[in-house]
């Protein structure tokens, strides 16, 4: 819907500092670490204690969250399929531009559905950058149980249309790089875990120790 390229007369621009470049100054190969999953299922949380482990081991990446991104570049979105997936499409592509720029870029969003998923990992295949999904897997009985802004039962009384999980669909990802259980373990275990997977994918070069002193 919000895809169609509306300008003309527009050129691409080269540039002389290559990607190799910038990743070599940064010292780590960019990537993005895709975050999905129901309201309350742990995205966020488990996504900032994975920015906060990497920046412990010197690497630097940055969180893209739903909330905070609706607040500037996405103010004008709300909840319909369509800005839903116009939602997912811009962080797609900002994703793409930090990854591009040699850094780990950590997307949480509940983006709800496969074809906008699959719409972000074409997109940083088609740049040659990594792109790795997290199934963040908790269950909707125990999301709702967290419900830290109320919102379930909110959806629940129906006084909030089109909530994910109880009138608008999640549609679970069919091949997830790794599948998460917030319940089950601490935030700080999981971002190991997921840096185990990163390393092991070969997606983060091993770098020396822990930063200390943090
Ligand atoms: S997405 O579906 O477009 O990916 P996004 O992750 O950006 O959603 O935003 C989800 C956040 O918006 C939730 O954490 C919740 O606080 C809030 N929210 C408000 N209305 C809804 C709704 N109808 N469905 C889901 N989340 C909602």
């Amino acid at each position: 819907m919000h895809t169609e390229q509306k300008a003309t007369n527009i050129t691409w621009h080269s540039t002389r500092v290559t990607r190799k470049d910038r990743e070599s100054i940064l010292s780590q190969s960019g990537t993005t670490i895709w975050f999905t999953g129901l309201p309350s299922s742990g995205k966020s949380t488990t996504a900032f204690a994975l920015e906060y482990a990497l920046a412990r081991r010197g690497f630097l990446s940055y969180v893209l969250d739903g909330d905070n991104v609706r607040h500037g570049l996405n103010k004008n979105l709300g909840f319909a399929a369509a800005d839903r997936e116009e939602n997912i499409r811009r962080v797609a592509e900002v994703a793409k531009l930090f990854a591009d720029a040699g850094v780990i870029a950590i997307t949480s969003l509940i983006s709800p559905y496969i074809k906008d998923r699959e719409f972000a990992r074409r997109i940083h295949a088609e740049a040659g950058l990594g792109f790795f999904e997290v199934f963040v897997d908790t269950p909707l009985d125990v999301c709702e149980c967290r419900d830290p802004k109320g919102l379930y039962a909110k959806a629940r009384r129906g006084e909030l249309k089109g909530f994910t999980g109880i009138d608008d669909p999640y549609e679970d990802p069919p091949k997830p790089e790794i599948i998460i259980q917030t319940h089950e373990q601490p935030p700080e275990k999981i971002a190991e875990q997921i840096i185990d997977c990163l390393i092991e994918a070969n997606r983060l070069p091993i770098k020396g120790k822990a930063v200390q002193g943090r």
